[in-house]
């Protein structure tokens, strides 16, 4: 079989990024533009903003693809973007730039979920990893389990019934003063804090249930801080942030080894920006070994967003046969499994 040479771009919310990568796992090129610097006046990010950055910064974000990896347009075998989920406007950018380069090269293109991405980030770095295995998805709209039997096929076994994961983690970093982006700055308090210090409600739901809810845990978190406000008490910032930490961790860590247990899976995924979090990592590890099963995560890099993993889970798809044609269009609420 010819070498599948895919050029993939991801512009879903406020990273502008191109990579190219052969066969779903070697990586010729990677390109990230980062909007962090711009959006964190705001403390968070702002969607006309980073549409506007996105136009600014893709095409420049191509050309160094090519010059990376020595390549010119006619080497690109295939093309692949990020439709949906994300902003509307941001996403755009990323369709119509990428089935424009697809229309001109007359080549395939590839429209990917991104979540999908985010799973075939794992993929990107062990092309070997053998099914069945259950995944945890956690990144700042999604906090999913699924089992995947095949290649892009999943079956849903929870998800979260109300906010995210990371969005918990965002809107917990904004209310003690972190800012954004929340995730890697709770990280970073927690480590000074202890996790124990306080006793945050963790949200099982009904037995035997895989999904997941965090707005009880942020309700918690806020009034704590203004009960602490009204007391004219100190709060200790690493505690909160530790405490706070430990409670997502224990239910996202206990939910996913229940669930690979009851499905009888001994391979455990972890995918997604959350997936970023060495104090999740090392406790599903931790559980991991107890139960005999063997946990994969992408490195740090390849959590977040990134164009790499959009070029894995490509290249699964090509390999299925399933294209898109060029009336393909943004989804912002595009969901997951349809
Ligand atoms: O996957 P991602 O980069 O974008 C989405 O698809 O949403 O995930 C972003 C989310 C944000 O909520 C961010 O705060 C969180 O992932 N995140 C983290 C860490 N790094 C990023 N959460 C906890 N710990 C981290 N180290
Ligand atoms: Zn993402």
């Amino acid at each position: 079989m010819n070498d599948m040479t895919i050029m993939a771009v991801e512009t879903s919310c406020d990273e502008t990024a191109v990579s190219i990568v052969q066969n779903g796992s070697k990586i010729l090129a990677e390109v990230v533009a980062s909007q962090i610097s711009t959006h964190q006046k705001f403390g968070g990010v702002v969607p006309e903003v980073a549409s506007r950055k996105h136009l600014e910064l893709i095409n420049v974000c191509v050309a160094e693809a090519l010059q990376q990896a020595r390549l010119t347009f006619d080497d690109i075998s295939h093309f692949a973007v990020t439709y949906g989920p994300g902003l509307v406007g941001a996403l755009l950018v990323g369709v119509a730039t990428t089935k424009a380069m697809a229309f001109a090269a007359r080549k395939p293109l590839i429209g990917v979920h991104h979540i999908e991405g985010h799973i075939y980030a794992n993929f990107l770095l062990n092309k070997n990893i053998e099914f069945p295995v259950v995944c945890l998805i956690v990144s700042g709209g999604h906090t999913t389990l699924v089992k995947i039997s095949e290649h892009c096929s999943y079956q849903f076994l929870g998800q979260t019934r109300d906010d995210a994961a990371g969005e918990a983690f965002d809107k917990v970093a904004r209310a003690i003063g972190l800012g954004y982006p929340g995730g890697p700055k709770i990280e970073e308090a927690a480590k000074t804090g202890d996790p124990f210090a306080i006793n945050f409600p963790r949200s099982w739901l009904e037995e035997g249930s895989y999904d997941f809810s965090f707005s009880g845990l942020k309700s918690a978190v806020l009034n704590y801080l203004n009960q602490k406000e009204m007391k004219k008490e100190e709060v200790n910032i690493n505690d909160v942030a530790a405490s706070f930490q430990e409670a997502v961790v224990e239910v996202l860590t206990e939910k996913t080894v229940m669930a690979a247990a009851a499905n009888n899976v001994k391979t455990v995924l972890l995918a997604g920006g959350v997936a970023a979090n060495s104090a999740l990592r090392e406790a599903l590890n931790k559980r991991c070994d107890q139960l005999g099963m063997k946990l994969i995560y992408p490195p740090v890099k390849y959590c977040t967003d990134n164009a790499a993993m959009i070029g894995a889970a490509a290249y699964y798809r090509a390999l299925q046969g399933q294209f898109s044609g060029l009336d393909l269009n943004a989804v912002p609420n595009l969901k997951f499994g349809e």
